[in-house]
């Protein structure tokens, strides 16, 4: 909690709808926080630490989320078209009671976003974008399920792919992973996006600055922003129920990135390179975190 969340008196029942007296549940939890902002951290309001109730429900609209990438894992193929994949995204999402949630995001067209190789994400499924040997490709799959929001996409090599672009897509899951153990209650998320960008650094590439990780949950993109060029100590304090994603985007070549004019979509790498995303949606717990869609 911050100074500004509203102080709850010791018997009332705690905010997190356990029905116990505050003082016996959250009380010495929010008191912690405010150490922390009085030393002057970043620290999230209460609404971005998620209850028990909003934790089941985004654990199962992240059920739906993984279910899509495996079946979209399970057919794609070189010769498909993106919007095949956007066809397999809408209708597996809502066989199963989801709403994909890019679907009219912000004016999006599609279901899901299909990002190949140069482009870095935001990429929009096509009947005229057909998949070819070589390519690397990644797939975003968001879903809605009862409210609740999950965001996850995995990287998918077609066939013969060099080895440079092979290394970028493993490396690039290693950045998250690298995330993942990185995500300690009471350390910055600062801490946790410096450890990735080394990563990337190390193999001689570099990662996306403008854009990046979300909170994700009760709304499709909530605080925190989530950096992954970022400096130790600085930025949000993760605090055990905190929800957001792990998603750098990670160049070959330079970080420079322009936006397509046309669509008003779809990122590029400025030097034509090729770009890499994994993505993972992470519960922040008490001695670590949990990954709950991948
Ligand atoms: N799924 C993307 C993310 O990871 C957001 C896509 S917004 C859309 O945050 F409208 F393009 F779908
Ligand atoms: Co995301």
């Amino acid at each position: 909690m911050q100074f500004k969340d509203k102080k709850l008196d010791r018997n009332a029942p705690c905010w997190c709808g356990s029905g116990k007296k505050y003082k016996h549940c959250h009380m010495d939890f929010d008191e912690k926080i405010r150490e922390f902002e009085v030393k002057g951290f970043i620290v999230p309001e209460r609404k971005l630490i998620k209850t028990p109730e909003q934790v089941e429900g985004i654990k199962a609209s992240a059920k739906i989320n993984i279910a899509v990438l495996d079946e979209v894992a399970s057919r794609i193929k070189i010769g498909m078209s993106t919007e095949e994949i956007d066809r397999i995204v809408y209708d597996t999402t809502t066989k199963m009671g989801g709403i994909p949630a890019p679907l009219n995001y912000e004016g999006f067209p599609k279901s899901v976003c299909t990002s190949i190789n140069e482009e870095v994400c935001h990429g929009i499924p096509s009947p005229d974008v057909i998949l070819k040997d070589g390519d690397i490709i990644n797939v975003d799959v968001s879903t809605i399920y009862h409210g609740y929001f999950s965001d996850s996409s995995r990287m998918f090599c077609m066939g013969n792919v060099s080895p440079e672009k092979k290394k970028l897509v493993d490396v690039t899951k290693e950045c998250v992973e690298i995330g993942i153990k990185n995500v300690k209650p009471w350390t910055c998320l600062g801490d946790m996006g410096n450890a990735v960008h080394q990563h990337a650094v190390e193999n001689g590439y570099s990662v996306v600055r403008e854009i990046g990780g979300h909170g994700c949950g009760i709304e499709f993109h909530e605080d925190p922003w989530v950096s992954y060029v970022s400096v130790p100590g600085t930025e949000m304090l993760m605090v055990p129920g905190m929800c957001f994603t792990i998603e750098p985007m990670v160049n070959m070549g330079r970080d420079d990135i322009f936006q397509d004019e046309e669509n008003g979509w779809t990122i590029y790498t400025e030097d034509g390179l090729p770009s890499a995303q994994w993505e993972v949606q992470v519960l922040v717990t008490d001695n670590g975190c949990e990954v709950i869609a991948y």
